[in-house]
């Protein structure tokens, strides 16, 4: 992986703007994060560049084709070019979308992340995969541009609503099963900051080996098979339906071993008791049938490679038919409809 990772203070990024190798940056940040930081990320004082910026509508709702043609067209329409520096400020939806835009923009210009929120900071911003929503469902329009640099604030985090704070544990979460070095600094209570630091270097170990998901990155997909289902049925948060996701891969194999460590990494990281949408109903296994379909994961055959763990630490890939998944999920719809995590 070829990302620079730099952790600074809020005052120092000017000062970083201002030594990007360029005299055209194009900012793309969240218009509720330009709202809460407009003092400290006073962009008309950088020195030496033109700075145009596009103020994107904000979180999920950004990552729309409307948005992309809005957004290109803007910038487009005032006098680019393709040495131009793109920059990224916000949470997950607006570094995959201001990727994909820097990607697609005059055949690609480089750029980089300041993230803005937990989940971002530990997973989104890192690896260069980038891309927006279709009518159709997440992320299937995109691909795969590394940004050259992520500035790494920690402070942004104390303006995040406790809802986001949960929605990035909810991928701390999954980085504490992925890896027994991280499920160790969890359960032992470490600083944030060293476990985001942790997951970084994790995700940055997977992406080095494996940029285009051929193999290990799959891991990274944890609970995300089901969890991009549920997040759309339930319109729930990113590491939400990636918890709920995971207890719902665990479930259907039968882990009870596996539930058991995800609830105390739960305990320990602060998170939950956590109630599924569903509760005391069926689990709607129609509408994620409809979604796993539209996964991008899914292969030939109708199989999904679904990640499993032989232990805290051990993922492997399990290719399975979609229709088992439905049949497995049928069979213990009872445990599912009245579960508390
Ligand atoms: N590319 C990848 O590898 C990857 C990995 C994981 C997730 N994702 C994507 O990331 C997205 C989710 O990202 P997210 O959880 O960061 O959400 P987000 O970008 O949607 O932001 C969530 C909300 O938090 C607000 N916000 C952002 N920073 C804030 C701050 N510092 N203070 C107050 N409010 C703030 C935003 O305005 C938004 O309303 C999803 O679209 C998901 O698909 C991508």
């Amino acid at each position: 992986m070829s990302t620079e990772i730099l952790s600074l203070k809020i005052d120092e990024l000017h000062g970083e703007l201002e030594k990007i190798e360029t005299d055209l940056l194009l900012i793309v940040i969240d218009h509720k994060v330009l709202a809460l930081y407009d003092k400290e990320l006073d962009f008309s004082t950088i020195k030496n560049k033109k700075v145009i910026i596009w103020k994107a509508t904000d979180g999920e709702k950004t990552k729309s084709l409307a948005e992309y043609e809005a957004c290109t067209d803007y910038f487009l329409s005032r006098d680019i070019h393709r040495r131009a520096h793109l920059v990224a400020i916000g949470g997950g939806a607006i570094s995959d979308f201001s990727g994909f835009v820097a990607a697609t923009l005059l055949r690609g210009i480089s750029w980089s992340v300041i993230p803005t929120t937990l989940l971002s900071m530990v997973d989104a911003s890192i690896g260069g995969k980038v891309g927006i929503n279709s009518k159709q469902g997440k992320n299937l329009l995109g691909v795969f541009h590394e940004p050259t640099k992520i500035y790494l604030c920690e402070s942004f985090l104390k303006t995040l609503p406790a809802v986001e704070l949960i929605s990035g544990k909810g991928e701390v979460l999954k980085y504490g099963l992925l890896s027994k070095e991280i499920e160790e600094l969890i359960l032992k209570k470490a600083p944030l900051a060293e476990i985001i630091s942790a997951c970084i270097d994790y995700k940055k170990m997977i992406v080095l080996k494996d940029l285009k998901e051929a193999g290990e990155r799959k891991f990274l997909n944890l609970g995300h098979s089901f969890g991009h289902g549920l997040e759309r049925i339930y319109q729930i948060s990113h590491g939400e339906a990636v918890i709920l996701g995971t207890f719902l891969i665990f479930l259907m194999n039968d882990r009870k071993d596996l539930i058991l460590a995800l609830k105390e990494l739960m305990r320990k990281i602060e998170l939950g008791p956590l109630q599924s949408p569903w509760r005391g109903k069926s689990l709607p296994v129609d509408d994620l049938l409809y979604y796993l379909n539209k996964d991008k994961k899914k292969t030939e055959n109708d199989r999904l490679d679904l990640i499993l763990l032989e232990k805290v630490g051990s993922p492997f890939i399990q290719s399975t038919e979609i229709k088992k998944i439905m049949g497995l999920l049928e069979e213990r719809k009872d445990d599912i409809k009245n579960f508390s995590l």
